[in-house]
This record gives structure tokens, sequence and C-alpha cells, in this order.
């Protein structure tokens, strides 16, 4: 599926950008091929609108903010959150109202931007860590891996990685086989629970406050459709710590990583930065493999291209649900010939 090809993708809200981010200035982001520029209101409400401006195509993410407008930096046309411009200020006299850039669906939530490109088929997911007393939340970590969303929620899912991907970090290299699982299909996601028994390594047993070198994870994952999962990691002695990723869809082949946590303890018990610091490692090693993968994922399983195994159940699922997805919406998936990432040639030396 390329993602950049199906409508219906863009009729979805990803988070983009940190709120905080926006303080100093609007700020460019590329979702789904779509240029954007990003700025805060007066009220300090996110909008967003193409980042083009109508008059001789200047970057608007360029430009600064007066008021509710974004100013563009090339002869300061303004422009409002629903894209009509204010102010040509070279004709004061005449109305500018019937230039108009396109404007698009800008919201807030976990302290993040979160944009729809087109009307919208569901809403942002609600996290019930979010409304539950006794949960601290932080962001950890928004970067662009070259790899498809897809990709990433599959390996979100898939136990069966842990004992190779994570063998360095808290995978068990001998325990190769991952328990069974039970996938409660919604309309717009999925959820299940499963169990996995994990090494702890010394950074861990402080941070969970923990003796024992392995443990069990009882684990609830939530697939948001199309790109967005969240990781309910509950530990024996009652210490939650929940995940949520998206892989925020730039183009075909890249996304922008966002993911931020819920603790059920302290910045006494465990410090946000050695939180960060142990999911750092674990990511980095999720990213080095997703990065060598096909961005271009086939969501016919039957066509052969990509041989499965029973533990690859909930991509399985995914891939059913995103193919009949695009069947409701009247699309068909988009294919390339060209989504197999070059091989890097080492330099004779
Ligand atoms: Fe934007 Fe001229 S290009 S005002
Ligand atoms: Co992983």
């Amino acid at each position: 599926m390329l993602v950049t090809q199906q409508p219906v993708l863009r009729r979805f809200w990803y988070p983009v950008i940190p709120m905080a981010r926006l303080n100093d200035g609007p700020k460019p982001f590329r979702l789904l091929n779509q240029d954007l520029v990003l700025w805060l209101d007066s009220q300090g409400k996110p909008q967003v609108a193409e980042d083009r401006c109508a008059h001789r195509s200047a970057k608007l993410s360029l430009g600064w903010v007066d008021g509710d407008n974004i100013v563009c930096p090339y002869h300061g046309w303004n422009y409002d959150g629903t894209g009509a411009c204010k102010k040509i200020p070279q004709t004061p006299d005449r109305p500018a109202s019937r230039v108009k850039v396109p404007a698009f669906h800008a919201d807030e939530r976990y302290g993040y931007v979160w944009v729809c490109l087109g009307d919208p088929v569901t809403g942002i997911p609600e996290m019930p860590e979010a409304k539950e007393p006794g949960y601290r939340m932080f962001h950890q970590f928004h970067e662009v891996w070259r790899t498809a969303g897809l990709r990433l929620m599959e390996n979100s899912f898939d136990n069966a990685h842990f004992s190779f991907v994570h063998r360095e970090s808290f995978g068990q290299y001998d325990k190769p086989i991952p328990a069974d699982l039970n996938i409660e299909e919604g309309e717009y996601g999925f959820r299940f629970e499963t169990k996995a028994p994990v090494n702890n390594p010394e950074s861990q047993k402080k941070l969970l406050k923990m003796d024992s070198d392995t443990t069990v994870r009882h684990m609830t994952s939530n697939w948001y459709m199309p790109f967005g999962r969240r990781l309910n990691i509950s530990y024996p002695n009652g210490l939650v710590h929940s995940i949520v990723t998206y892989a925020t869809p730039i183009d075909d082949e890249h996304s922008m990583i966002c993911q931020w946590a819920f603790r059920s303890d302290s910045e006494e018990d465990a410090p946000e930065a050695e939180i960060i610091a142990f999911d750092r490692q674990v990511t980095e090693e999720d990213k080095r493999v997703l990065e060598s993968t096909d961005y271009d994922v086939p969501l016919d399983t039957a066509s052969g291209e990509e041989k499965h195994m029973p533990s690859d159940q909930p991509g399985m699922v995914m891939r059913k649900m995103m193919k009949a997805l695009l069947e409701r919406f009247g699309e068909s998936e988009a294919r390339s010939d060209h989504a197999r990432i070059p091989v890097k040639q080492e330099k004779a030396s």
C-alpha cells in the first residue's frame, strides 16, 4: 500500500508536532505528501494551512504570526486559520478575501498538535491513562524514520521479535515462541491482552523497583487505525508503563515517530530521563531493522509476496482491516515497483 495514494488516509487524525514547538513561531510539516504550516492563534489554538502562499508560492512557514493570522515572509499577505487572505498590505483599500489557501482541521491533545486533512471518519483516540488519577505523562520521541507506518504498527504488536531484535535489552533469546493472543476487532482498530516473559537488565531493575533477573509483562495492546498504538504494560508489582506510538505518515517512505508515555510511578521513583534512555535503546533496536524493510507493505496476505507464521496474526488482521477500509471507501490498493530499499554498498578500502 502506498499511503500517499489512498485518499481515505487523509480522513484520519495524526499527531504531527509537540504544541510547545509552536511557541516560538510557525513550523512546517509534511503530512501524506502535503506541505503544511502550523501556528498558534491569539488564543493559543493550533491552526494549519497549506505551506504555500497564493501570491508567489513562498513558504508561509518562513513567516510569522500576527494576532490570529500567519504572515507571508515575502510580501506580507495575511491568512487566517480558514485559509482566507485577510490582508494584502500593498492594496489596503481592496478586499483580500477572494484569495484563499487550503486549510485543514487542527486540534490539541496529549501535548501534540493533531491534524486531519479531510472530513474525519473517526476522532482522536481517548487514552484512559490521561483521565485516570495517578498517572504522569511525558513525551519521549519525535523523529523521522525511513519506514512505512504499517511496518511500525505490525512490529508494535509482534511479540515474536523480542527474542531477536531486543536480545540485548529485554528479549529472551532462548524463548522464541510468544504466547497466544485473542484479538477483539473494532470498527477502527483492535485490542488484545497477552503476557510476555522478559529479561530485566540492571537499568530496568532500578526503574521498575524489582530485583529479579526476569519478569512477566502483562500487556494490553490497542491499535488505532491506521498508524497509532497504545501498549499498556503492567508489571507484577503493580507498576504501569503505558506507551503511545504513532507513525505519522510523511510520505510513502517516511514516518514521523511520535511517542509519549504514561507512568503510574513518580519522578522520584523513576526519573523521566532514565526511562527515556531505556526506551531509546529499545527503539533504536527496532529502528535498525524496520528501516531495512520494504516500505510498500502488501495488504493481500495470500499473494505469496511475503511469507507468514502464526504469531503474525495481529499484522494479518491489520492488513485485512486496512484492505476492507479501502474497499469501504471505494479505493483499491496502490502498489509500487520500486519499494525496495537500495542496498548500501561498503566502500572498498
Ligand atoms: Fe506571499 Fe508574495 S509570495 S505575499
Ligand atoms: Co520492538
